[in-house]
């Protein structure tokens, strides 16, 4: 299992780094598809009412209403058949490349079940809309699902009569199965909405916007598609006669030649039983817990900032219950901490400068505490040989490991936003290093989801704890790559270092030492 992830990861660092350079990392599809699968349901939802106004749900007269709609109307209502077919089908690209991407980023395990969990019956839902709408257009790729897909339910035993009944020639041909399949094909995708929102229920600022350029661009690519290649029915369906051939949609109807090698029955059997499997995956095998953050409540002034930067909804600010004259406290929910230690950068107490006591934030990992933190900064800063010194915080997720030269000392962290801004503060203007690197995964695709977003705002002194102005700017880079990108990390390393070679070297101060 490890191995097909970092081979995934692999492969999807490459193609990361293509489409970096084609759209720029912002825009990058592949860092956006959970967004972008939004996206395309907003598309088909929004051409799919656009269609129900000009769609005839009887059966004897829905063909035609089609063929009204992608001849008569090709101009407006055909535009939105063709707009809410291909969206179906970039909803299923993006989907499965979603899962994949996320299975090999890790992003499933422990605490972090959940969004795959809900994950799985989305893609049931997701293809019940698909096959319904396919069935409503009732020319011959309409009839060969209907008569397949009837058949096929008719293996399972919940149903008295036979539904395939309906289907065996002209004169048997059933209204009602058809009714049914219209409002399927209505309701299913509000089971899919409902679905979607709770997917995303354990994440806070869960995004589900693409970037307008990335949104305008797919927008843009899908109208000049469904105009050069209007999406057209095959021919009315005749029960009395077997379709020869018909053109399968592959990405929805996959399923149906496999009905031709495998009974129906065994077909459920393996759907049902890969669904099950696909729902264990995230305890396979079963990830190693880490202790949650805890909260010192003798140094949380209540002020909610750990609250406001918690990627994965686990703080809230509660009453206070010390008797201390703040309103509220921070309280951490452990079934839904992943150990980030994002909080714990976000607090104001997590200073590296104060020594007249032990360092305690309000907030903290205990396995990744923010005085071992500041301990391993005055080592590291100690074990220098070379200038310039190039002190780099990472992200155990960046692939930063062996990048550096002799000159860099690394210091790795479950995220590099668990990092105060003062930390930077503190090496540069004590002149433990002569520069810094804060190094990520890919921007706008962290591993725990908001680290780099936090990280820029911080630096940019648009969010608090905000990175003081008095610290050089020249002295300090952030670098987001994705992980497997070790010989793009090292280059940014490399030119880090030269442009530091251009400034004077820091000395370090006697303060620095006095713990
Ligand atoms: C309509 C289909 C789907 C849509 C629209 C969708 C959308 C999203 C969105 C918006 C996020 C949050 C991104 C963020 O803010 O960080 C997300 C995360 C995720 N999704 Fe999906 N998703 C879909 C289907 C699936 C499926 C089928 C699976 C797997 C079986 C899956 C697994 C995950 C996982 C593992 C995460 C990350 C959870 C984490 O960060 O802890 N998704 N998805
Ligand atoms: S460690 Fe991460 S998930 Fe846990 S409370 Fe802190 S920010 Fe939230
Ligand atoms: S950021 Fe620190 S001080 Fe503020 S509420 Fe959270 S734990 Fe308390």
């Amino acid at each position: 299992m490890a191995f097909l992830k970092r081979s995934l990861r692999i492969l999807y660092a490459r193609a990361e780094a293509v489409f970096d350079w084609t759209f720029g990392q912002r825009a990058n599809p592949l860092t956006h598809l959970g967004s972008l699968g939004w996206f395309f349901f907003w598309i088909v939802t929004a051409s799919g009412i656009y269609l129900y106004l000009f769609f005839d749900t009887g059966i004897i007269d829905a063909y035609a209403s089609v063929e009204y709609i992608t001849n008569d109307q090709w101009y407006a209502a055909g535009v939105m058949r063709s707009l809410h077919r291909y969206a179906s089908d970039a909803l299923v690209i993006v989907v499965f490349l979603h899962i994949l991407r996320e299975f090999s980023l890790d992003r499933l395990r422990g605490k972090r079940f959940f969004a795959w969990l809900t994950g799985v019956p989305l893609l049931w839902f997701i293809y019940i809309c698909g096959i319904t709408g396919y069935w409503l257009v009732w020319d011959k790729l309409a009839q060969y699902i209907a008569v397949a897909t009837s058949e096929w339910l008719d293996t399972l035993p919940f149903f008295g009569e036979p539904i395939a009944n309906n289907f065996l020639n002209s004169s048997t041909l059933g209204g009602r199965f058809f009714t049914l399949m219209v409002f399927m094909h209505i309701f299913a995708p509000l089971f899919m909405l409902f679905l979607m929102w709770l997917h995303i229920q354990r994440h806070a600022r869960a995004r589900v916007n693409p970037p307008r350029p990335l949104a305008i661009g797919t927008a843009i690519t899908l109208v000049v598609l469904s105009l050069v290649y209007p999406a057209v029915s095959q021919g009315p369906a005749n029960l009395d006669v077997v379709p020869a051939t018909v053109n399968l949609d592959w990405y929805y109807l996959a399923a149906y030649p496999l009905l031709d090698v495998i009974p129906g029955g065994r077909l459920w059997l393996i759907l049902v039983a890969g669904s099950i499997l696909l729902s264990l995956m995230p305890w396979i095998p079963p990830a190693k817990p880490r202790p949650a953050a805890v909260v010192s409540l003798d140094n949380c002034n209540g002020c909610g900032r750990c609250f406001d930067d918690c990627p994965f909804s686990a703080i809230t600010m509660g009453p206070r219950s010390d008797g201390l004259a703040y309103a509220t406290e921070a309280v951490v929910d452990v079934d839904n901490c992943v150990s980030c230690g994002i909080c714990a950068g976000a607090c104001p107490t997590a200073t590296p400068f104060r020594r007249a006591t032990a360092i305690v934030p309000g907030i903290e990992l205990p396995d990744h505490s923010i005085a071992q933190l500041r301990e391993r900064t005055l080592q590291a800063s100690a074990s220098f040989d070379n200038v310039p010194r190039v002190l780099v915080y990472a992200c155990d997720h960046s692939g930063t490991e062996g990048a550096g030269g002799e000159n860099t000392r690394l210091i790795n962290m479950p995220c590099v936003a668990m990092l105060p801004p003062a930390f930077v503060d503190f090496v540069l203007s004590r002149g433990l290093a002569d520069g810094v690197m804060l190094a990520g995964c890919a921007e706008g695709d962290c591993y725990y989801r908001l680290g780099d977003r936090w990280t820029q705002e911080r630096v940019a002194g648009t969010r608090d704890p905000y990175l003081r102005k008095r610290v050089d700017r020249d002295r300090l880079i952030l670098s987001w790559l994705p992980s497997g990108s070790k010989r793009r990390r090292t280059s940014a390393l490399a030119e880090f270092t030269a442009s530091l070679e251009k400034l004077p070297a820091k000395t370090t101060s006697r303060r620095a030492d006095r713990a």
